[in-house]
């Protein structure tokens, strides 16, 4: 090989080094919002979950049943996912994941669980639905 391909390989090297270790440092790491089905009495819980680009679609979770999904957090730190929450003869949104809320504390799960009185994040921090 003559100095300039090997100039080259060596900067291509170094740099895609430099984007892995750049890449690792800011570039969100992926985040999973899990939703449990703590409803009493039997009942399924059916949520829609979408953010201002994904809608995720219907799922129904069994009696003590759960779901979640995942996502990567956007740059600019607004990320946010609502879902609509029905059962029986109730119908709810909620905001189940908002950046400036949540990031700290999901770093690596996102759990909440769905109370007739709304959602509790890891099963103690509970919130009220927003409708
Ligand atoms: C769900 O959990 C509750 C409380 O632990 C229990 O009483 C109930 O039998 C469970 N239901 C199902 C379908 O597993
Ligand atoms: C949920 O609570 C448990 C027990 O207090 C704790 O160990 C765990 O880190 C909490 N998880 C999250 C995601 O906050």
């Amino acid at each position: 090989m003559n100095l300039s391909i090997r100039l080259f390989v060596a900067f291509t090297i170094i740099l895609t080094l430099l984007q892995a270790c750049i890449g690792d440092v800011y570039l969100p790491a992926k985040t999973r919002v899990q939703i449990f089905n703590s409803l009493p009495g039997e009942v399924t819980l059916t949520v829609h979950c979408k953010s201002k680009d994904d809608d995720l679609g219907f799922h129904q979770i069994p009696p003590n049943g759960s779901w979640e999904f995942h996502f990567k957090a956007n740059f600019v730190g607004s990320t946010l996912f609502f879902c609509s929450m029905q059962w029986s003869d109730q119908f709810h949104y909620f905001d189940i994941y908002i950046e400036k809320r949540d990031y700290d504390r999901c770093k690596y799960v996102c759990p909440w669980y769905v109370r007739p009185s709304g959602p509790c994040f890891n099963n103690t921090d509970c919130e009220n639905w927003n409708s």
